[in-house]
């Protein structure tokens, strides 16, 4: 069945009908307070809204590529990004017409690379599917690549200001609180509650901002561990505040310690000064980025052998394996790495594709020119400083 028919977009003439199905209970209790909520939270915005490039921004475009950044990454880091990405690419057609690796290369040090890919895919799927022009329906702009339940709300309410809600992390500590919703955020069961809240709360003329002034109070208010609650324009509305128990809401399942993993990466060195580079597999973990090669320590291996048969099993080069350059700390969302980079000299055999997309030799100053990991970025810095 069609969502937007589901939720009651469709059919029902000028009405305002919510993008969710009311609930009983916890909603007809609330009903009463939201339009107070509402009114406080708006004076708020009007007066401490933070500046962002994007925002009084009418094109969808510009809304959809901030609010992708955006996606866990702070404000003040994608501010340069943003910046550079639409000065780079201004338009949908624009970006449709790039290559993956000027696109990569705009994203590179912003993680998550598969959000690039996305981007990209889902600029040539509009230029071929809705003549270039950002869709602002629901179903059309969920079918794209990427897309999901929030950024969806987000440019249809914030570009096209449809009452759709755009709940984040920001904004679920902030329902959380002001709610107290016992429920682990985590969980299906509370994010569609946090949705269905956040839907009602909705004032029918302003959707865009209301949804962004609840993402400025999670963020520089209604804080993960200090919450400023003096500061805050819904004290008197918030259950949390009145029952004292801040600092119980909101509700996380017990957090596993993250797995960590010993990597290698060699640097090796062939004829006439040149690097060997692989591009890895475009399905992945940094898909279609470049690396240094290399893989997971294997066990009960030393670093140097496991680092020559990560390489053999990827570009099928044999090598031999020399001084340390640099060792490397890195968090990714679930898991933790220490990357032990070194200096390999070139043996034997002709690069193939075996465990990487592509391969390229290069001198060390042409690989500035590539996306890299993070980590690959250091490993480079350090060659360069050398
Ligand atoms: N976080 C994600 N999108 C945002 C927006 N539009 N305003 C403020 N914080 C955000």
């Amino acid at each position: 069945m069609d969502r937007a028919a589901l939720w009651g977009w469709k059919g029902r003439g000028r009405t305002r009908h919510l993008p969710y199905r009311r609930k009983p209970g916890i909603m007809n209790r609330m009903n009463e307070r939201w339009s107070q909520i509402r009114r406080r939270l708006m004076d708020w915005y009007d007066h401490r809204q933070r500046e962002m490039p994007w925002r009084g921004e009418g094109d969808p475009y510009a809304v959809w590529v901030a609010e992708v950044m955006l996606q866990q990454t702070r404000v003040e880091t994608v501010r340069p990004y943003y910046r550079r990405w639409m000065e780079r690419f201004p338009t949908v057609t624009g970006l449709a017409a790039a290559t993956m690796d000027d696109v990569l290369k705009a994203w590179e040090g912003l993680g998550y690379y598969a959000r690039a890919r996305n981007l990209h895919r889902a600029a040539q799927r509009i230029v071929r599917d809705h003549q270039g022009l950002v869709p602002n329906n629901w179903d059309d702009l969920r079918a794209l690549p990427g897309i999901g339940d929030y950024t969806a709300g987000a440019v249809l309410s914030i570009a096209f200001g449809k009452p759709f809600p755009a709940v984040d992390g920001n904004v679920r500590r902030v329902l959380a609180r002001l709610f107290a919703v016992e429920s682990p955020i985590g969980k299906p069961a509370a994010q569609r509650e946090m949705r269905n809240l956040a839907a009602h709360m909705i004032p029918p003329g302003r959707p865009g901002d209301f949804n962004q002034a609840l993402m400025d109070l999670g963020a520089e208010v209604c804080l993960p561990r200090t919450p400023d609650c003096d500061s805050c324009p819904l004290t008197g509305d918030c259950l949390a505040f009145r029952q004292g128990r801040q600092a119980d809401f909101p509700v996380h399942t017990m957090r596993r310690e993250l797995p960590h993993y010993d990597m290698t990466a060699g640097v090796i060195w062939g004829p006439q000064r040149k690097v060997l580079m692989a591009r890895r597999p475009w399905q992945g973990l940094l898909g279609g980025l470049w690396a240094f090669p290399g893989g997971k320590q294997i066990l009960d291996e030393s670093l140097e052998s496991s680092l020559c048969q990560e390489i053999h099993a990827t570009l099928g080069v044999r090598v031999a394996v020399e001084a340390p350059v640099a060792t490397i700390k890195h968090a990714y969302t679930h898991f933790r790495i220490t990357l032990h980079a070194f200096h390999c000299r070139y043996l034997r055999g002709k690069p193939q594709t075996i465990g990487c997309a592509e391969w390229k030799w290069m001198l060390p100053e042409e690989i500035q020119k590539l996306a890299l990991p993070r980590t690959d970025q250091k490993i480079l810095n350090a060659i360069l400083g050398e």
